[in-house]
């Protein structure tokens, strides 16, 4: 039995997971992973720095499924297990903007190829990868990401990485999407792609009857928050940087579509409504803290959270809050208060147990 299993069983005796035939179906391609990246060669070793040798490549891993069947956490625990410096585990998202700042900076420098040398110096050190959430949207990313596999997967990187979507259906309606096919060919052919058919949505089922919105904003308010955030983001955080029109929107605190901010951070600076709805369409769940009492006085303020919970509402994002008092009663006077009893309203609907993403 490998490493992987053995958290995995861990996790399960120590009661922090439920037992699912569907993840457990996905143990032994970790293990096989495991397996692969112990017999590989040291990339740090005398004979690497030396003649430069190829390692062979690893069949990589593509985990998709529904939300909340656990892609993440199983690939987190894999990435726990194996973890040393030459891991890396990084938002899909994230580690596209990474890829295409080096490329801008290596073709400002006259790179004529700037692929290649760039995949190069990510691949440096480099045994695993895991891409979290793996989507693509953007052409520029649908056009560079076959290559990129290919270089990495060509040095012996092993890959792991998660969808929501099927290899067939990434980049669906996208644009030039022709050029973009190779890159399905080269997942289903390099990669062992796995669906993960578990029937149970286990997000929604830990937030099930749970308490949602929380007022006052108090001491209380906050570890009821800290313990909703750790259960749901299993300590694994860092900040997502979106590009929203060319301006960066960063969502302080991100893990497995979960996000954390105060309403300070998402309000009180200049964003609008194209970064909210990028916002909202990044996360299935965004814990907010803080929400003030709104007046005229935080006239725009109070806006921008109204555009904030429309984008929300209208992605179906789930809402955990901490607030000075109940939806009702947030802003109860001034410029824009009979307007915000659409947005109170939408707070309630939004505490529903049903109420999710997909
Ligand atoms: N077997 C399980 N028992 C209990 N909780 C689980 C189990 N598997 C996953 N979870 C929890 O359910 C939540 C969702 O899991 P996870 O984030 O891994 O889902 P996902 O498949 O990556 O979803 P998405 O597609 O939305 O990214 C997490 O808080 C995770 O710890
Ligand atoms: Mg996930």
């Amino acid at each position: 039995m490998g490493r992987v299993t053995d958290a995995y069983e861990s996790l399960i005796a120590a009661g922090s997971i439920e037992d699912d035939a569907a993840q457990r179906g996905v143990l032994p391609e970790f293990d096989r992973l495991a397996h692969a990246l112990e017999k590989a060669p040291s990339k740090k070793g005398l004979g690497a720095m030396l003649f430069g040798s190829k390692p062979d490549p690893i069949p990589g891993l593509y985990i998709w499924g529904g939300v909340g069947r656990g892609k993440s956490m199983l690939m987190d625990l894999f990435h726990e297990t194996m973890k040393d410096d030459g891991t890396r585990r990084v938002h899909f998202h994230a580690f596209m903007q990474d890829v295409q700042a080096r490329l801008h900076k290596a073709r400002q420098t006259g790179a004529k190829d700037a692929l290649k040398p760039v995949a190069d110096d990510l691949a440096r050190g480099l045994r695993l990868l895991c891409l979290d959430e793996m989507q693509i949207t953007d052409i520029a990313d649908a056009m560079i990401v076959g290559r990129l596999f290919q270089a990495l997967l060509g040095d012996g990187i092993a890959i792991v990485t998660t969808s929501n979507r099927v290899p067939d259906d990434l980049y669906k309606d996208g644009l030039n999407r022709a050029l973009f096919l190779p890159f399905i060919e080269l997942l289903k052919t390099k990669m062992v792609v796995h669906h993960l058919t578990s029937p149970r949505d286990y997000r929604q089922d830990r937030l099930q009857g749970a308490q949602t919105y929380f007022h006052p904003a108090d001491a209380t308010a906050r570890a009821a928050l800290d313990t909703i955030w750790d259960d749901l983001s299993g300590g694994f955080t860092q900040p997502l940087t979106l590009t929203v029109n060319a301006r960066e929107v960063v969502i302080p605190r991100f893990c497995s579509g979960v996000g954390r901010a105060t309403f300070y951070e998402l309000c009180s600076t200049a964003l609008g409504p194209a970064d909210y709805l990028a916002i909202a369409d990044t996360l299935r769940v965004l814990i907010l803290e803080d929400i003030p009492r709104l007046s005229s006085e935080n006239y725009n303020q109070a806006r921008r959270f109204v555009t904030l919970i429309d984008s929300l509402y209208e992605e179906r994002v789930r809402l955990i809050a901490s607030a000075a008092d109940i939806p009702e009663r947030l802003y109860i006077e001034g410029e824009g208060s009979f307007e915000f009893e659409r947005t109170a309203s939408r707070l309630r609907e939004m505490q529903s147990d049903g109420w999710s993403k997909d």
